[in-house]
């Protein structure tokens, strides 16, 4: 079985469509959506129905319970925010109840677990960013203990690619184009963003595991970026002080706080 790996569309249609293109040359037999379909961007009606479409293995984004109210407007920034009421007023009944009705985490058989954040915690699990080794630790002990028996933990919430494995106690950084799976060993991987990237890769990622070779393949997807861009910033879902580096523009809102200006500079979008 080939597993195609996405997470975080962020209702990026032009993203979604090239990645799912690529993965369909690739030869995959089932796509795993890690959540996050909404979020940022104006079509998460049409990436709902896309990814929908594919009967997917599929979690629930801290973005996707945030538009459906299953999570509130305080746990996300004022973009994020922003983008989730802009959505919730445009999604239709079908797709705000396909969003409601998605767990937090799901099996593909023995061969995997997928969650949007982390494996770990009981609660809030779509909350927990897996970025440094102490918190991968937890969702180890989470993955050797999961009923399922199965080694690898997919998730997204990063953006980022990586996969790391546990071997005896040891952990160790594996993140590569192409990696073949140990036997005794469990693995936690992340295929990056689809469509909202944060880092130097600003293609659409992908990941695909084939359980029975145990390899795992990281896929690469180009697309008009502009048209996505357009769109977004049409509906005015981009801060207007984009062009600010997100530092400068976090120090000037904690500034403003100090001098109670703050809401004046929220009602111009720093
Ligand atoms: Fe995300």
């Amino acid at each position: 079985m080939r597993l195609g790996l996405i997470s975080d569309i962020h209702a990026n249609l032009e993203a979604l469509e090239a990645i799912l293109a690529d993965l369909d040359a690739a030869g995959v037999d089932r796509l795993v959506c890690l959540g996050d379909v909404v979020g940022y961007n104006t079509d998460a009606e049409a990436c709902i129905a896309l990814v929908r479409e594919r009967q997917p293995v599929w979690v629930a984004g801290n973005h996707d319970r945030g538009v459906t109210g299953q999570l509130p407007e305080s746990d996300f920034n004022s973009t994020a925010a922003r983008a989730l009421a802009w959505t919730r007023a445009r999604l239709t009944a079908p797709a705000l109840e396909a969003l409601r009705t998605l767990p937090l985490k799901a099996t593909a058989g023995s061969d995997l677990v997928a969650v949007h954040g982390a494996l770990h915690p009981e609660v809030g699990c779509e909350l927990v960013r897996l970025n440094n080794h102490e918190r991968r630790r937890l969702s180890f002990a989470a993955l050797q203990a999961h009923p399922s028996g199965a080694r690898v933990c997919a998730h997204g919430h990063t953006h980022q690619i990586g996969v790391f494995e546990m071997r005896g106690g040891a952990l160790l950084d594996r993140t590569a184009d192409e990696v073949t799976l140990r036997d005794d060993a469990h693995y936690i991987i992340s295929p990056g963003t689809v469509g909202e990237p944060r880092y130097a890769e600003q293609r659409a990622t992908a990941m695909v595991f084939d359980t029975e070779k145990r390899t795992l393949v990281v896929r690469r997807a180009a697309y008009d970026r502009s048209r996505t861009w357009i769109k977004t910033r049409r509906a005015g879902l981009v801060p207007r002080y984009w062009f600010l580096p997100a530092g400068l523009r976090r120090a000037i809102r904690k500034t403003a706080r100090a001098a109670r200006i703050h809401s004046t500079l929220k009602r111009l979008g720093v």
